[in-house]
């Protein structure tokens, strides 16, 4: 048995931020909204056409901005507590995977009488859900996540360590895609949140457990859009075509690994961003491609790689994805080596013992990874 599961509602309207009143239409339940985001997408100005429309429509709005990347769970539960206090009939998640990710367990938190921690988990909170959560407008400013379709929010629980919420409440009532919020995206984001999402897009296609035809589909169209459009997005900032396509591929991709999930590349990345802070997007340029070739040695996901490659107008095979992947990282000049980023070789066993660890990701993935075979992968990259 196959399921899929996604937003239902989702305009793509580049310029759409300025016309928020009517894209918020039928959604809130009073007249008072929170906005979520973060200082630097709030000091760019991005939000102000959105808060000049719903003011002049008569809503009051509320602006939460202490969001910061990679969200701290203090803030995500000072964030539910301002949000229930102000009374909120509506929640917008507007900015990156951070702000969205924010948004979603502010939603459901201030509607709830649980903490964040009792969250944690697969299915956890729909088991703790009493009340549905406050709607959700979600309206990314990045091109990488896909958050706004997913069923994920990421929160950062200590110095080194994260958590997942991942459970149907946290699927939007809404989502807008605005090419032009993306237009001021600098080069070295766009590239690695753009590279975040054909990982998600390879990675869903080659989800052992749960890939489907539907997110194969989605997978397939996500890179079709991504891989035509990244190098552009990266050169020429305001290509708003290119932006366009960078954004809704972003999107595709999400749909597809909400469904079917992400594995080893995630798993690998996931300590760099942890130990090192290192953008989570760049963590998978990373290790992508050592990823792909330890992967590639397993009948089926070379198989699935060299489907993608033909999908995509390459040489039928595994090799001419990777090397495709390869080419994409130079052309957006993506950093190529852990030392870039100041990892050390000697950092490497503990990212390995930490890596090892991902089960919820690991499992996913075409071929099993034993320490020793992380470990390789991080050498590989050193
Ligand atoms: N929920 C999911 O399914 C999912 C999937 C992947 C990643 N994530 C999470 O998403 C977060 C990463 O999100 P992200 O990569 O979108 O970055 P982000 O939201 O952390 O933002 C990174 C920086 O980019 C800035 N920024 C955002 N939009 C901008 C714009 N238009 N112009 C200029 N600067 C802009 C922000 O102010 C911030 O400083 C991580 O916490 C990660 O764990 C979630
Ligand atoms: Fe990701």
């Amino acid at each position: 048995m196959h399921t899929f599961r996604t937003v239902s509602d989702i305009r793509i309207e580049p310029g759409g931020t300025s016309r928020l009143d009517a894209h918020v239409s039928g959604l809130p339940s009073n007249k008072r909204i929170a906005v979520v985001t973060d200082k630097g997408v709030r000091s760019l100005g991005l939000l102000d056409p959105g808060l000049a429309a719903l003011q002049d429509a008569g809503y009051s709005v509320m602006v939460f901005d202490d969001v910061v990347a990679d969200p701290p769970e203090a803030i995500v539960e000072a964030g539910a507590r301002a949000v229930r206090e102000f009374g909120a009939g509506l929640v917008i998640g507007f900015g990156g995977g951070s702000p969205m990710d924010a948004a979603k367990v502010i939603a459901f938190l201030a509607a709830n009488n649980v903490s964040l921690p009792e969250i944690y988990g697969v299915d956890v909170a729909a088991q703790k859900q009493e009340r549905p959560r406050l709607p959700l407008l979600l309206i990314p400013t990045t091109s990488g996540t896909g958050s706004e379709v997913t069923n994920v929010a990421i929160i950062t629980t200590g110095e080194s360590s994260k958590a997942a919420v991942v459970s149907d409440p946290l699927y939007a009532d809404r989502v807008l895609l605005d090419a032009d919020l993306t237009l001021g995206l600098p080069a070295a984001i766009t590239a690695a949140t753009g590279i975040d999402a054909m990982v998600h897009a390879i990675e869903a296609y080659t989800s052992v457990h749960r890939k489907n035809p539907i997110s194969d589909a989605l997978a397939l169209s996500a890179l079709r859009k991504l891989r035509g459009a990244i190098v552009r997005a990266v050169d020429t900032p305001d290509d708003v075509e290119a932006r366009n396509d960078m954004l809704i591929g972003a999107m595709l991709a999400g749909q597809a690994f909400s469904n079917a999930p992400v594995g080893a590349v995630h798993g690998l990345a996931y300590p760099l961003g942890g130990f090192f802070h290192v953008p989570h997007g760049l963590s998978n340029a990373l290790v992508l491609t050592e990823v792909m070739k330890f992967n590639a040695e397993e009948e089926r996901a070379d198989r699935w790689y060299a489907e993608i490659a033909t999908d995509l107008g390459l040489k039928p095979s595994a090799t001419a994805m990777i090397d495709e992947m390869v080419r994409i990282k130079y052309a957006t000049k993506v950093p190529q080596r852990l030392a870039d980023v100041n990892i050390k070789d000697s950092d490497i066993p503990m990212m390995a013992d930490d890596a090892v660890l991902k089960e919820r990701v690991l499992r996913n993935n075409p071929r099993p990874l034993t320490l020793a075979n992380i470990t390789e992968i991080y050498e590989a990259i050193a």
